[in-house]
């Protein structure tokens, strides 16, 4: 019978069968076309970037770890948080995630403990994945991206015909990309269950010990964030989190913690993940935890909007002074550590255009950055925060005494960008402005906005913050480059999101044009912006996988793979095979150069 191609062992429908092969025929004629598509939209000039730049993709303990009460962890602000109902859009929760915490080794695991049956013959299944990992480490697919889609159909051949129990999870996938590095963070829950005073939790060490050996074995450089919006519940409920300043002693212990333990094999530290957005959606709007907000900002039961975020701040600028003090003293050029690393912050930064030509509206735009990101960026490398904010906010303004300022006196070796969108900033103080995102003193007095005359500043994604404007990479970075001259940059991240409609296939999913619309537009920008001098060492798509989107829960999909919320399957989009090939192409092109010299 036609049918009968000897797999009835696989359990396939003979309809499915023949759907392959036919599908397998039609798509050679459509191959070519995906190979013109993806080459028209590969954008940018990879070449332009720097030898040694980092492409990688990003991530965080919170969205990515899931197990959330496995091995000692503790409970963190996020885990008490999204427990609460109301706080989280679709009513899901971190506490599985896309379980990084069980899956991110498991591709490998599996191969070398399967590769023979019980009685020592090869496995079909091996055979399926030894070319890929044979032949990865040469790139030789990624050099030739017509016998890398050839392998493909290989590859899918064993997926249909039931052959590929081997799962491709974490780290595997990002060998597969081509990336050098990877972003992540680490849960302080997990390391110090209690904070301070509590036991150190062995296994949480275990597991980041692990994770980081694995990296480093593949050639992926860690780059590691200290704190990415979570801190141990127990130091919200006894200090108050971030308001007291006794959460510099904490977060001083805990990062010592991890620069002994982890620092022999980690060079690149990142304290905090965008305190600017941490103190403002937890204090000022409360959307995030600790929930506290005044009513006209929010719907929270305690908080001031218009004090807090500041006195926030300041202790986080303090705590990363004290840190980053430590780092360089102890670990970084001290004789008997020599870790050698650097050390670094990551804000959140949109590009601001002035909603007019007027100089209102200009300064408007200046006082948005110093309000967001010049907030945090300008003690750290002035040791004082921005004029504008001390005008308008007078004595609200925590001051820095004489010691602090030595310390902050540019207590960075690099500036992480996250940079995703732009807005338009409209003058009020000089001009009568509607009520509005900015409007208020404590924001600057600068409306916000992504509309002019009833248009968008760029299209609009599943998200409302969201909108395209890739010219907004370049005059970020060049803004950066020439307030702060001479630091070095490296974008931490930077994402598209699709909405996670229950109505689309998985077809639709896979085949995000948009998101490599958006990577190939954003990334020519950036390497404009490295070509007229910018010092960007680095590049960190958002994110490896679709995860937990804070208060958006799973209704939002930023990932260059799927992820299967049912089954935890992760699939490659589109956009990740044009990541690859955009890497790829940097790869040969640096190989060439040095032959050539
Ligand atoms: C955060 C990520 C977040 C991403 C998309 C950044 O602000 O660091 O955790 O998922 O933006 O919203």
């Amino acid at each position: 019978m036609v049918c009968n191609l000897g797999f009835t062992a696989m359990n396939m429908s003979c309809l499915h069968k023949v759907f392959f092969l036919s599908q397998f025929l039609l798509s050679i004629v459509s191959v070519s076309c995906l190979i013109e598509t993806l080459k028209q939209n590969l954008g940018g000039d990879p070449s332009l970037f720097p030898s040694n730049f980092l492409f990688g993709t990003a991530s965080s303990s919170y969205q990515f770890e899931g197990a959330f009460l496995n091995d000692g962890k503790g409970l963190n602000n996020w885990d008490v948080f999204s427990h609460e109902p109301g706080n989280i859009r679709d009513g899901s929760t971190g506490d599985i995630a896309v379980d990084h915490y069980h899956r991110y080794l498991e591709g490998h695991q599996y191969l070398l403990n399967n590769a023979y049956t019980g009685l020592g013959q090869p496995r079909i299944e091996y055979f399926c994945h030894l070319p890929c990992t044979a032949l990865q480490p040469l790139n030789l697919l990624q050099i030739f991206p017509l016998f890398f889609i050839l392998f493909g159909y290989f590859k899918k051949a064993c997926d249909v015909f039931g052959w590929s129990s081997m799962r491709q999870e974490g780290i595997d996938l990002m060998v597969s990309l081509g990336v050098n590095s990877y972003r992540f963070s680490i849960s302080w829950a997990r390391i110090l269950p209690e904070g301070r005073f509590g036991e150190v939790n062995a296994a949480g060490i275990d597991y980041y010990n692990k994770l980081i050996d694995a990296l480093v074995l593949k050639g992926l450089e860690p780059f590691v964030t200290l704190t990415h919006f979570d801190i141990p519940q127990e130091l919200e409920d006894t200090f108050g989190g971030w308001l007291s300043p006794k959460l510099q002693e904490e977060f001083r212990y805990y990062a010592d913690i991890c620069f002994k333990t982890f620092g022999d094999r980690v060079k690149y530290w990142v304290t905090f993940n965008e305190p600017n957005i941490q103190v403002t959606a937890g204090y000022r709007s409360g959307s995030y935890p600790p929930s506290r907000c005044s009513s006209s900002y929010g719907n929270c039961t305690y908080g001031d909007s218009e004090k807090e975020p500041f006195v926030a701040a300041h202790n986080i600028i303090l705590s990363y002074a004290t840190v980053v003090d430590i780092y360089r003293r102890q670990y970084q050029g001290n004789l008997k550590e020599k870790q050698g690393g650097s050390i670094g912050i990551v804000l959140h930064a949109k590009w601001i255009e002035p909603f007019s030509n007027s100089t209102a509206d200009k300064l408007a735009a200046d006082r948005a950055q110093s309000f967001f990101m010049n907030w945090f960026l300008d003690p750290i490398i002035f040791g004082r925060y921005p004029e504008e904010m001390n005008t308008i906010l007078g004595s609200i303004l925590p001051e820095f005494s004489c010691n602090d300022r030595k310390k902050l006196n540019k207590a960075l070796d690099f500036i992480g960008i996250n940079h995703y969108t732009s807005l338009y900033a409209q003058d009020c103080i000089f001009s009568l402005c509607e009520p509005g995102k900015g409007a208020s003193r404590t924001e600057g007095f600068c409306r916000q906005t992504p509309e002019k005359d009833g248009v968008s500043i760029g299209e609009s994604t599943a998200l409302a913050w969201l909108h395209v404007y890739p010219q907004g990479m370049e005059k970020m970075v060049t803004y950066v480059k020439e307030r702060y001259s001479g630091i070095p940059m490296f974008i931490t991240e930077n994402g598209y999101v699709d909405e996670n409609d229950p109505n689309s296939t998985i077809e639709e999913f896979l085949y995000d044009v948009k998101r490599v619309e958006y990577m190939a537009a954003y990334l020519d920008a950036l390497s404009t912006a490295v070509r007229k001098g910018a010092d960007v060492r680095g590049y960190f798509a958002w994110s490896l996988l679709d995860n937990f989107e804070w208060t958006y829960g799973y209704t939002k999909r930023f990932g260059l793979h799927h992820v299967d919320y049912g089954t935890l399957k992760r699939t490659p989009k589109l956009s990740a095979t044009w990541y690859k090939l955009f890497i790829a192409r940097y790869s040969l092109v640096k190989t060439l150069i040095v032959k050539e010299q």
